[in-house]
């Protein structure tokens, strides 16, 4: 399996990117790359771009956009594995470590731990596991029906069981062996495990439960069988309710997932933490068209959730967010109150949409100006995102309610960007709707600046919420536009790949860059600091206390050099 990611890259940089895409699309040359009409919407004007020698393209009308698999995949509706296997035969390189042989070998290791887990629930040792899914309110008819078993504490019980027999080195592609510094040892020591099984039942992986102690779940890494990212905690079972209903209610844990199953709604999924994928939306799009999301309150309004909900409303579903009380969730929720008490808040889940915008608000100041403009600041990129006008106006509507504006104002200053100057008169393209954010990442994406450039006077949390996975991909050395790619859900993949090709250049880029970054770093911040690392560098003299000064002095400079860089040094 480590085989299978240099094997993507391999395979990549030999496919002809022009090549391919040209038995799609009719492209002529323009610029540095080619341009086409795209295949994916109803495109009068070439509006996509291909660049061969970064291996990428992008639909400038409909926003699609990524590299050749990614084409692959779109165009003729095939899965990772499918494209990889297709590229890979016409380079002439075989995708994939293991056979089918062995995958099935790997599955059939697999089944046989599952068994294992659940044979120890029903044996001695498994004596407290047992009181405890009882008290949890699973019964023993429970068990079976979702495969829950026990892992026994001791390092190397599952080890000497099956170590002989299926060889060690597949046991750690499974996950259910860690190689240690000197020796291999059991994965899960005394947990109660959750088998995560495929669409057809199969267990593929396992979550494991601690009684106490961290982490409190640990669950199978990926594997050739399993990856996260494309599955979803307890599909089997809601695959016909969800069918039935054409919703699934989406929940964090395995627990949530069995009790709200237990008490009857059994469309109900896990994302198994709250990281949503594109790969998951993909797979709730083939069973439903709504999706009621019901996390723990302090998880929900994350940006870990926020951009998981965001993934799945730009898939075209339907997104509602359950309001739970503080410190609740569904487990607990049903098991405190009842099914009732569960049912009714799904009944009161608020659209995605105003559960965003609440947000948002309660977290600024709206009844002073700036405040207001912060509010308006944050909603900007998602509003315009929304794509359905009678959802503008809503959006529109209860902003210019709550801070007290007219509804033509908020219309007004929603759909703008800050005003953007950008020094350069002569750049060309599309510069006039960049933000500060757009520009610094054309360049950092195109290789005309590093991160350090950034770094100096801005992290990642510096940057919004939807461009966030691309810098913090950049800020952790990944430089490799090709690299880069992989590294990102396939929204940051599309980001990443119209920063890159946008027909924008900048006749001085330092200047753009300095522009960009003073508008990047909120000034006021760096100066509230300055002031207060004033008062501690006269508090440490007054003190006497030398090294403590010597410290604050060293920041002071730190942060001058930043204030310095954020206001273009003029
Ligand atoms: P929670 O911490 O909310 O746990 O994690 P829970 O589901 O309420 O569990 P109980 O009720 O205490 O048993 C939600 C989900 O996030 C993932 C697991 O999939 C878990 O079910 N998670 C959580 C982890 O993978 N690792 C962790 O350490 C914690
Ligand atoms: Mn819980």
């Amino acid at each position: 399996m480590k085989g299978n990611r240099v094997d993507v890259q391999a395979i990549k940089e030999r496919v002809d990117v022009i090549g391919l895409i040209s038995r799609y699309v009719s492209l002529t040359p323009s610029g540095s790359g080619f341009k086409g009409r795209c295949p994916f919407h109803k495109d009068d004007t070439p509006s996509m771009v291909v660049n061969a020698e970064k291996g990428l393209w992008h639909c400038f009308g409909c926003g699609e956009g990524g590299d050749v698999i990614a084409f692959l995949m779109k165009i003729e509706k095939l899965s990772f594995i499918e494209a990889m296997k297709r590229l890979a035969a016409e380079v002439g390189l075989s995708f994939e470590a293991s056979e089918d042989g062995e995958r099935q070998k790997l599955r059939a290791i697999n089944a046989e731990a599952a068994e294992y887990f659940a044979a120890n629930l029903k044996g001695g040792p498994g004596k407290k596991v047992r009181a405890y899914l009882l008290d949890r309110g699973y019964d023993e008819a429970s068990w079976a029906e979702y495969g829950l078993g026990y892992a026994l504490p001791g390092w190397d019980n599952l080890k000497r069981r099956f170590g002989s027999r299926h060889g060690e080195a597949a046991l750690i592609e499974l996950g259910l062996l860690v190689q240690g510094d000197e020796n291999t040892y059991d994965r899960f020591r005394d947990r109660t495990i959750f088998p995560i099984h495929d669409l057809s039942g199969r267990p593929i992986a396992f979550g494991g439960r601690a009684f106490e102690g961290q982490p409190k779940y640990l669950n199978s890494p990926k594997t050739p069988l399993f990856d996260k990212g494309r599955l979803l905690y307890g599909l089997p079972w809601a695959r016909e309710g969800m069918a039935a209903t054409r919703t699934a209610i989406l929940v964090e844990g395995y627990t949530d997932v069995l009790t709200l199953r237990q008490a009857g709604l059994t469309h109900c999924v896990g994302s198994m933490g709250t990281s949503l994928t594109q790969g998951q939306a993909d797979l709730l799009k083939r069973f439903v068209d709504d999706v009621v999301i019901s996390y723990d309150q302090d998880a929900a309004g994350g940006a870990a959730a926020i951009r998981g909900m965001q993934i799945l409303r730009n898939s075209g579903l339907g997104v509602r967010v359950v309001q739970l009380p503080t410190g609740e969730d569904p487990d607990g929720l049903v098991r405190r109150e009842g099914v009732d008490a569960m049912a009714a808040a799904i009944d009161a889940a608020v659209p995605f949409h105003r559960f965003f915008v609440d947000r948002v608000l309660a977290e600024h100041d709206r009844t002073t100006a700036r405040g207001k403009e912060r509010i308006l600041d944050a909603v900007r990129e998602f509003y315009q995102a929304v794509r359905v006008p009678t959802l503008r106006e809503e959006i529109e509507r209860h902003l210019a309610d709550v801070l007290d504006l007219s509804v033509e104002s908020v219309r007004r200053e929603l759909p703008r960007r800050r005003e953007v100057h950008w020094s350069d008169r002569d750049a060309q393209g599309t510069v006039e709707t960049w933000g500060e954010e757009e520009v610094l990442l054309a360049l950092l994406l195109r290789g005309e600046i590093g991160w350090d450039r950034i770094s100096a006077v801005a992290s990642p949390d510096s940057f919004s919420e939807g461009n966030r996975p691309i810098v913090e991909a950049l800020a952790s050395g990944v430089a490799e536009l090709a690299e880069l790619v992989d590294h990102l859900d396939e929204e940051s993949s599309r980001r990443a790949s119209y920063y890159a090709l946008a027909p924008v250049r900048f006749s001085d880029t330092d200047k753009a860059v300095k522009d960009a970054l003073s508008r990047l770093v909120p000034l006021p911040e760096v100066e509230q600091g300055l002031k207060d690392l004033a008062e501690a560098i006269e508090a440490a003299a007054s003190d006497g206390d030398w090294d403590r000064w010597n410290e604050l002095m060293q920041k002071k400079i730190e942060l001058k050099a930043k204030e310095l860089t954020a206001k273009g040094d003029e």
